[in-house]
């Protein structure tokens, strides 16, 4: 008998309180915080959709393996747990941990791109793209065009525009491009996966042009279960094979193992290059740590190294994205616009669509996202106008789920308070800046409602 509940694959074994605040209370604390949701204290938040990076629950054998971690400075027994563990999966040759996946993507740009350096990906993460720009090459956003429309049905909208990226490849000339990357699942652009297809294309033509090709890999494992369900000829396949398939693809990879690793903290950088890897593992040891620990305990890279075998449990990935789209299944039958189909770690609601009275210069997607807190205290977060400026297309709110976290009874209180805000969308207000940052903005910027 096959039961249509999807229940969480797990017993509870330690308990976190949450805690509830008045409205009153709240408002005072949307003041307080500049109506920006990275400025309040956690404690006064209910259910944190913040993110799911950092966020997951760890298993009784991650926290088992924790005990056993060599702390050693230098070739710690540790670092050859991870080592095998990420090589089983990714199978590249240089294995370079990292404390999370930003400091890898600054080790990557600052070892293969310079100044006037070209570096197309499917959507730049905003670490991703202001690590590029931070060492004066330009990012460039090449998703298909279905990847950009909201309301699109397109199974594999994280895919890249391979058209796009050819006719980017002859305009500026393959010298300018040191590298390709793919972001799986597109975390951007609503949390799509890429097709094995896809991806096999992409490299393709960068092996025509000489280019590397490289994975933000952050969400691999939801990206092979999306593969798994929906691309012919994977219906068999295990999520782990469907991994080991897609990063033969590519000739490296960075990762935060903050998301599929299923760890608090973590990350690591991967390439087949000798000489890059030796060039990597230099910088690697002035700003982050000897090679076999890359700024992380010991027992982090234990818990890593067990985390990146469960988030490809098929179970535990059954779960996962039938969760997520339950969320979005059910704000989406009253109306609310969301990025269809619903994302692997996260629901996007459509800002624009959510709020058409509000410009996307005045940030909907921040009002859209105080409105929700103020509500019900649920946080989320806006990935738009304030996150990337001018080279935003959409604006979206993100309510990002945390890995084995919160149960289903959370996600129906989530349900109902997004439903209370629909109903009161046309009495929102814009908001504008008050204070901004030159690079990653919204991490701290101030805001007041118009
Ligand atoms: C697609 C993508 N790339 C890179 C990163 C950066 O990882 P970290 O937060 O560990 O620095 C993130 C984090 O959210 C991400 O989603």
């Amino acid at each position: 008998m096959e039961f249509k509940t999807i229940i969480e694959p797990f017993k509870i074994k330690t308990v976190e309180p949450i805690r509830w605040t008045s409205q009153e209370q709240r408002s005072q604390l949307l003041r307080e915080a500049h109506y920006n949701l990275f400025l309040l204290p956690a404690h006064a938040i209910l259910i944190d959709l913040l993110t799911d990076s950092g966020t997951a629950a760890m298993s009784t054998r991650q926290w088992a393996a924790m005990m056993e971690g060599d702390e050693s400075y230098a070739g710690s027994r540790s670092f050859e747990r991870f080592r095998l563990a990420v090589e089983g999966i990714f199978g590249y040759k240089h294995v370079i941990p990292a404390h999370q996946g930003r400091a890898a993507e600054r080790i990557l740009f600052n070892v293969m791109c310079k100044k006037g350096d070209v570096v197309p990906n499917n959507t730049h993460f905003d670490t991703t793209r202001a690590n590029v720009e931070y060492v004066g090459a330009e990012a460039v956003d090449l998703v298909i065009p279905e990847g950009k429309d909201p309301a699109n049905l397109h199974p594999f909208k994280g895919n890249m525009d391979v058209a796009g990226l050819a006719q980017l490849i002859e305009r500026v000339g393959a010298r300018r491009v040191p590298l390709v990357m793919l972001t799986i699942t597109n975390n951007s652009g609503g949390g799509q996966p890429v097709s094995i297809e896809n991806a096999s294309a992409v490299r393709d033509i960068c092996r025509r042009h000489g280019i590397p090709l490289y994975f933000d890999a952050c969400r691999f494992a939801e990206n092979a279960y999306f593969i798994k369900l929906r691309e012919k000829g994977y219906e068999q396949k295990t999520p782990k094979q469907i991994a080991q398939e897609m990063f033969a693809l590519g000739d490296g990879c960075t990762m935060s193992a903050k998301k599929d690793g299923m760890a608090n903290i973590g990350g690591f950088l991967c390439t087949n290059n000798d000489a890059l890897a030796q060039q990597e593992e230099n910088l690697l040891i002035l700003t982050e740590g000897y090679p076999t620990y890359g700024g992380l305990a010991g027992r982090d890279l234990e818990a890593v190294a067990v985390g990146l075998e469960e988030a490809l449990e098929e179970d535990y990935l059954r779960y996962r994205i039938a969760s997520t789209a339950y969320l979005g299944r059910h704000i989406s039958a009253e109306g609310v616009p969301i990025v269809q189909p619903p994302g692997g770690h996260a629901i996007y609601l459509d800002a624009r669509a959510f709020l058409p009275h509000i410009a996307p210069a005045s940030f909907p997607g921040v009002a859209l996202a105080a409105e929700l807190y103020l509500e019900g205290g649920i946080r989320s977060v806006e990935i738009g106008t304030l996150m990337f400026g001018e080279h935003a297309t959409m604006d979206l709110v993100r309510l990002a789920i945390p890995r084995r976290v919160y149960t289903q009874s959370h996600i129906d209180y989530a349900v109902e308070v997004i439903l209370e805000v629909w109903k009161r969308r046309e009495k929102i207000r814009g908001m504008r800046i008050v204070h901004a940052a030159p690079f990653l903005r919204h991490f701290t910027a101030q805001l007041q409602p118009l």
